[in-house]
């Protein structure tokens, strides 16, 4: 776990978090910047000089100083729509490095993302195919693209969160693949570079990964025997991180099976790993507004609900729950919920914690998937992020919390 109790006092990444706390509004996302390099070096090193492009996936933590922290240290970017792409080059990041996946790009988004010279869409249907190819056309230019194959594996992780399994609406069944590739290679505004796949999201076995990259070789093979050479094999997203003691194996041990399956093809290897870069370099810090009895429960009630962290309901998802001043006295059994008016609104179900009304708590592990699923819900401010500068240590604000004339701003000629 990325925190530790230093005197009671609970500290992450070297910073003293109920010192922050006591002066900042809560709640806030906080980031560090040394934990979420090092994820990436850590893919980074393990490559090794085996041809590879890491494509960070800018859904995990979208915020622009994340995103250029990563630039800066050569990453690429792995989007899902034209503001992710924005953000990206606002960033400093470099389209050329860049992919673009999802099953609905609009006719807008491939234009952009076109005039942005990118590396290349990562095709999910016949339909967006032939739309990318008529826009290529129009505007004179030549579209690269991979198609992402299902490789339909059955992978033990939440349902909302797999992609590769045969009933999920993401890349084209692997009976298809041969047909499609000999229609791209026949497009005038097409060129094919690659293959993609993504098998789904906290995935912590390498069996999974293993499996869809040997599907992934015998698809290649097929091609190759049809005269269509590719240049770059994406294998998706990382792997899985650890939120509750989970074992999961290190990205070394991850990137030179890979490497090892891969070998034999002498290509370039893309990953776009989100999560096990970002997610455990964030805590979101909030404070007890009320705690509350009834026969049956004891609740602690705080200032974030599920408007700032949505994956304890979406996903029935544990995320550790840390008291930031540790007390001394005798711990309960409780639920932590937030303010919002819905049964679903809870960080952390039969927790054992000591905690009353005014006091702090750091929700562990949120530094993916956390801001970036947050909502004005309840007409909720989204809360303010900020990321320990990883030489110095200081803290700075990159982005301040909502304000409600931004929130109430776009709704017009209500009178
Ligand atoms: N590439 C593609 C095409 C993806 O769809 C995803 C995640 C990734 C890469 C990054 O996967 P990662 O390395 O983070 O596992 N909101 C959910 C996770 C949804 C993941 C969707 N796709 C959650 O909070 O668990």
């Amino acid at each position: 776990m990325s925190t530790i109790y230093n005197d009671d006092i609970l500290f992450f990444d070297g910073i003293n978090v109920l010192d922050f706390a006591l002066i900042n509004q809560t709640p806030f996302y906080l980031y560090s910047e040394k934990i979420i390099t090092d994820n990436f070096l850590d893919y980074q090193n393990s490559f090794g000089d085996n041809a590879h492009l890491i494509c960070y996936s800018v859904k995990a933590n979208s915020n622009l100083s994340v995103l250029s922290l990563l630039a800066k240290l050569g990453s690429g970017f792995d989007i899902v729509s034209g503001g992710e792409l924005s953000r990206v080059i606002m960033a400093g990041g470099d389209p050329k490095k860049t992919v673009f996946s999802g099953v609905g790009k609009t006719e807008e988004e491939i234009r952009f993302a076109l005039a942005s010279n990118i590396m290349c869409f990562n095709v999910e249907s016949y339909d967006e195919l032939m739309t990318i190819n008529a826009i290529a056309l129009e505007e004179k230019v030549i579209a690269s693209i991979s198609i992402r194959i299902n490789p339909e594996i059955d992978v033990n992780t939440h349902p909302y969160i797999t992609t590769g399994m045969k009933d999920n609406k993401f890349g084209i069944e692997q009976s298809d693949i041969l047909e499609i590739y000999t229609m791209a290679s026949k497009l005038n505004g097409i060129k094919i570079t690659g293959i993609d796949c993504h098998i789904g999201s906290q995935i912590t076995d390498l069996k999974p990964f293993e499996e869809s990259v040997s599907k992934i070789i015998s698809i290649i093979n097929l091609l190759k025997n049809n005269n269509i050479q590719l240049n770059h094999i994406d294998i998706g997203g990382g792997l899985g991180i650890s939120y509750n003691n989970e074992e999961s194996p290190n990205k070394s041990e991850f990137i030179s099976r890979i490497i090892d399956l891969l070998k034999p093809l002498a290509t370039t290897i893309l990953i776009e790993p989100g999560r096990s870069i970002v997610g455990e370099a964030g805590i979101l810090v909030s404070k007890v507004v009320n705690t509350k009895s009834t026969p049956s429960k004891k609740f602690i009630i705080v200032d974030a609900g599920m408007s700032d962290l949505l994956r304890p309901p979406l996903y029935n998802a544990f995320h550790a729950i840390k008291e930031v001043f540790h007390n001394n006295e005798s711990k309960f059994l409780c639920d932590v919920v937030g303010p919002i008016c819905e049964t679903a609104d809870f960080l952390g179900k039969d927790r054992t914690l000591s905690l009353s009304k005014g006091d702090y708590i750091a929700i562990e592990c949120v530094g993916a998937y956390g801001f970036t699923l947050s909502s004005n819900y309840n007409t909720r401010l989204k809360p303010a992020e900020y990321i320990i500068n990883k030489d110095t240590k200081s803290i700075r604000e990159i982005r301040k919390r909502d304000t409600i004339d931004q929130i109430l701003d776009n709704e017009i000629e209500y009178l």
